[in-house]
């Protein structure tokens, strides 16, 4: 039997046969896990001694001077062990991995940051990993790859379709298919067949169940707003499921506007028009494909944030209108980016970056008594060439040069 589940329309498990067996006894693993106490104390005890939980909530009061609205809280992801939300749901799945006695992991990447998670986690537990990569993502983000394979594991770069996230998800689907009695599959995010879209979220809700405690700590009362980017979507889940039931709090997904809506050159599956319902990679949700339902190729100047499909249970959130979705152009983001900096001495990845362009739009017409919460998944240091390349920093243009003549010599 497979097991399956929908949110509203969406969701879905649409596996091939021969999966079908390897799903009955995740889908199983699971359950049990979800059930168990012990199984979320467990995790929750590893994440605090190997990955700096409970993450502080940070109050930005430099930015909320300068906006001059709402109070600025910042849930500090960014201070996770390998620098971003990824390694809850690495760890999480890893102890599940260990609860199904297999010995081997596989994962898809696209800016790397998964990718080095799962390595980080298979070099803990003992396991084998081998990372799926389009090619082209394998050139863009070297310093990941040289991580991944320092922690370990084996890098293989896709040469299939366009070379980037959507093939290398395809690729780890094939080598599943063929080694699943020993392979578990460590989706990134929350997507995919089920279980995944609610496995991943399972251990991605550590993000809101400890902004909801911290922030009544602090203030006694919920933020008016929670923003988080999306990708996939596992972050903006994360904390967003720690204030779905708290109807007054309302909930902003910021997606890549990439060179702006109208060039076509974005990843905006539920914030633009673009975006149409289809089945593709396991699951139903909007992708960006055209009328043959082929994929179309996305664009953003963050890596994390470029792929055609969203999280079916973000889309189910969508058509309900419990979350409210927006975008963010390449260019806010460098610029929101800039500011975060230059005001709080904080470094967000450029994906949670689209998140503070969001908020800074809005809070400066909220009141002082109104409090938003911005979710910083990741830190930005893996960002350096992006950026650099973006501001056109001329002395870190000189440096690049010559190191690449060093080499040349
Ligand atoms: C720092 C960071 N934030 C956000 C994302 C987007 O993923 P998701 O939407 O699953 O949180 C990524 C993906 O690589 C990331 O590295």
């Amino acid at each position: 039997m497979v097991y399956t589940r929908y949110y509203g329309q969406f969701g879905g498990a649409f596996i091939p046969e021969i999966l079908t067996a390897t799903f009955d006894e995740l889908n199983r693993a699971f359950n049990e896990a979800k059930e168990d106490p012990a199984f979320w104390q467990e995790f929750s005890d590893i994440m605090s001694t190997y990955s700096c939980r409970p993450t502080p909530l940070t109050f930005a009061e430099n930015l909320t001077r300068y906006l001059g609205g709402a109070r600025i809280y910042i849930k500090r992801e960014d201070l996770n062990h390998t620098g971003a939300h990824k390694a809850n749901n690495v760890i999480g799945q890893g102890l599940l991995v260990r609860r199904m006695g297999k010995r081997r992991v596989i994962a898809e990447t696209g800016a790397g940051q998964h990718g080095v998670a799962t390595a980080t986690m298979a070099a803990k537990y003992g396991f084998k990993c081998t990372i799926y990569m389009g090619e082209l993502d394998v050139q863009r983000q070297r310093p990941n790859v040289f991580w991944m394979e320092r922690l370990g594991a084996e890098v293989v770069p896709v040469k299939d379709g366009t070379r980037v996230l959507k093939d290398a998800i395809n690729e780890a689907f094939r080598d599943w298919v063929t080694n699943m009695d020993n392979t578990h599959y460590v989706l990134g995010t929350a997507c995919g067949p089920h279980p995944f879209p609610e496995m991943v979220t399972f251990f991605q809700s550590i993000i809101g169940k400890e902004a909801r405690r911290q922030i009544m700590e602090r203030e006694g009362r919920l933020p008016s707003r929670v923003y988080a980017c999306v990708g996939g979507g596992s972050n903006a889940m994360g904390i967003f499921s720690g204030f779905l039931e708290d109807t007054s709090v309302q909930l902003i997904g910021v997606e890549a506007g990439g060179k702006g809506i109208d060039t076509g050159l974005h990843a905006a599956r539920l914030s633009s028009s673009d975006g149409s319902i289809g089945v593709a990679q396991g699951y139903k949700t909007y992708f960006l494909q055209d009328s043959d339902g082929q994929m179309k190729q996305t664009h953003s100047v963050a890596a994390g944030l470029d792929y055609v499909g969203v999280s079916p249970i973000l889309a189910s959130l969508k058509e309900t209108g419990r979350v409210r979705f927006e975008s963010a152009t390449d260019s806010e983001v460098v610029e929101a980016f800039s500011l975060v900096l230059k005001k709080e001495g904080l470094v967000p990845a450029l994906e949670s970056a689209h998140a503070f362009v969001q908020a800074f739009k809005e809070a400066p017409n909220m009141s002082r008594e109104d409090i938003i919460l911005i979710n910083q998944s990741g830190r930005g240091d893996k960002d350096i060439f992006t950026v650099a390349d973006a501001l056109g920093d001329p002395k870190w243009q000189e440096f690049i040069k010559t190191k690449a003549k060093e080499y040349n010599a």
